[in-house]
């Protein structure tokens, strides 16, 4: 056997699966990754699924592909780690292992009137035990519609024979099925989620770092044997050994796993911001801004939501602020598929350049409302500011610096709510591989923006959190020595002209506020 080297990683995310392999240094193992998309299923207006055998097919498929193409020998593998799309809801018969009912994406706004009494009734309540507000997007509605809606479910619910979990859970469960060696033998498979994860179902209680359950009888009745057992987020009890099923992936090694978080909260890992006030945000699809507020659970005046960041032992949690911008990268994707006035994503780039400004205009994506800090449901898009003058250049350009303005807008809550200034803010993610994007950042922020080595920080961070468990790498601050900045965006715009371009972004935002409801 080779010596244990190796730290592989499962990226669980919206759109497909990302693995990746990574070795002492943190660095990125030549070849040692694989991604594979999976189904986006839409039955309804509104509903959004995914079918969780297909996610776990091509999960292993993606563990083939990274260990093959690497050559890594599955026995040089020390650990697993495993981070996700946060919030969605798989519910499955333990005895089998099969799904019950799609997985409910967090996406999905099935649960609205559910969560429209719960803002009603209580608000207070929901927001000082888990940081949430009562909402679609968290996983504890999706859970109640499945106990009232899939016939039956109740029942085997009662008789042991269904669970529940996030997508990291359905993940680790897989991963461990059949082993004897997990923390949950008489479930078939480690039945485990993290403090991260679980503080984004609003049935968790972060100050107590357990289910709560008085808010398991507010969403219905939840059982709370069907829910997985809370674990840290870097467990040195390890969550479960790699079961029988997987033998054949891992050439009959049973490897441990031991780290697991929310992928918002790994990124944030990943970027090594483990001292308070560090911010990260990451612009893909949306963007994800998460500000580490250390052991206070600090209360948002502005719109912001408290969750746990990560824990390194049990009963004890960092977390952090975190503000999600629903439509960012995706509004480029509109540039491309909706308007076709470019052909591939990066093209946005040059072409943006090659206008010194936007001449006036402003873009506000609210394509579906807006999230973190607004919280508008009803806002919608708006292009203003048009001349005769305006082209697709000033577009492109306008798009990118809506990204920038949105993140400012949370960021500037942020500041709000923890009364400190941000000193810099680190950037992952897909789109921040754009120079011009990160510079306008950096311009419109005045603080700089820096873009780490490594921009798979989500499945880094996992790899820090497995490895850390079983003593790869000894603490944070060996962690801290192993990240690496790969490029500082300094602010280089006088503060007149960002303030007058500021000011300009909040008063298109606010024609947008409310339009759909008008
Ligand atoms: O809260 C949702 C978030 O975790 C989704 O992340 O990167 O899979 O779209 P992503």
């Amino acid at each position: 056997m080779r010596e244990k080297g190796i730290v592989l990683v499962v990226d669980q995310g919206t759109t497909g699966t990302r693995v990746a392999l990574y070795d002492k240094n943190g660095s990125p193992i030549p070849g040692g990754w694989a991604y594979r998309e999976h189904s986006q299923i839409y039955p309804k207006p509104g509903w959004v699924e995914h079918n969780p055998l297909e996610i776990w097919e091509k999960t292993l498929l993606c563990i083939k592909e990274a260990l093959e193409r690497s050559r890594v020998d599955p026995g040089a593998v020390a650990a697993i780690g495993v981070t996700n799309q946060r919030e969605t809801v798989v519910v499955w018969d333990p005895r089998t292992g099969q799904s019950l009912y799609n997985a409910i994406v967090w996406q999905d706004r099935r649960t609205a009137p559910v969560t429209d009494a719960l803002r009603e009734n209580y608000f207070e309540t929901i927001y000082e035990k888990t940081g949430l507000v009562p909402d679609p997007y968290f996983s504890g509605s999706k859970i109640q519609w499945l106990l009232e809606n899939v016939s039956g479910l109740r029942e085997k619910v009662s008789r042991g024979e269904a669970i529940f979990g996030t997508i990291d859970t359905w993940i680790i469960w897989n991963l461990t099925k059949g082993s004897p060696n997990t923390l949950t033998p008489e479930k078939g498979g480690a039945h485990v989620t993290d403090y991260s994860n679980a503080s984004r179902t609003m049935l968790f209680n972060i100050r107590r770092l357990e289910w709560d359950e008085e808010l398991l009888s507010i969403l219905g009745g939840i059982p709370a044997e069907s829910l997985p057992l809370p674990r840290p987020s870097s467990d040195k009890e390890v969550y479960g050994y790699t079961g029988p099923e997987v033998g054949g992936v891992f050439n009959g090694y049973s490897i441990p796993v031991t780290g697991d978080a929310g992928d918002q909260q790994a990124a944030l890992f990943g970027q090594a911001g483990f001292d308070a006030g560090e911010v990260k945000c990451t612009y893909g699809t949306g963007n994800f801004i998460l500000v580490n507020t250390g052991s206070q659970i600090v209360k948002s005046k502005n719109n912001l939501l408290s969750t746990v960041f990560y824990s390194l032992e049990p009963g004890k949690a960092t977390y952090a602020l975190e503000g999600s911008i629903f439509v960012t990268g995706a509004a480029i994707q509109w540039l491309r598929d909706g308007l076709k006035i470019i052909e591939v994503s990066p093209e946005v780039d040059p072409l943006a350049e090659s206008a010194d400004d936007t001449g006036g205009l402003y873009f506000v994506p609210a394509f579906t409302g807006l999230g973190a800090p607004y919280w508008d449901p009803y806002a919608r898009g708006l292009i203003i500011g048009i001349t005769r003058g305006t082209t697709r250049r000033h577009l492109a350009r306008a798009v990118l610096e809506s990204i920038a303005y949105l993140t400012r807008d949370v960021i500037e809550a942020m500041e709000r709510d923890t009364g400190s200034r941000i000193k810099w803010l680190k950037a992952d993610g897909g789109a921040s591989r754009s120079d011009v994007l990160l510079q306008f950042q950096a311009d419109i922020l005045g603080v700089e923006v820096i873009r780490p080595l490594v921009r798979e920080t989500t499945s880094l961070g996992a790899a820090f959190l497995a490895g850390l468990a079983i003593g790869f790498w000894e603490n944070l601050d060996a962690i801290k020595k192993l990240w690496r900045a790969e490029k500082v965006f300094k602010p280089q715009m006088d503060a007149e002209k960002r303030e007058r371009l500021y000011s300009g972004w909040r008063a298109a935002v606010r024609r947008a506020l409310g339009w759909a409801r008008e």
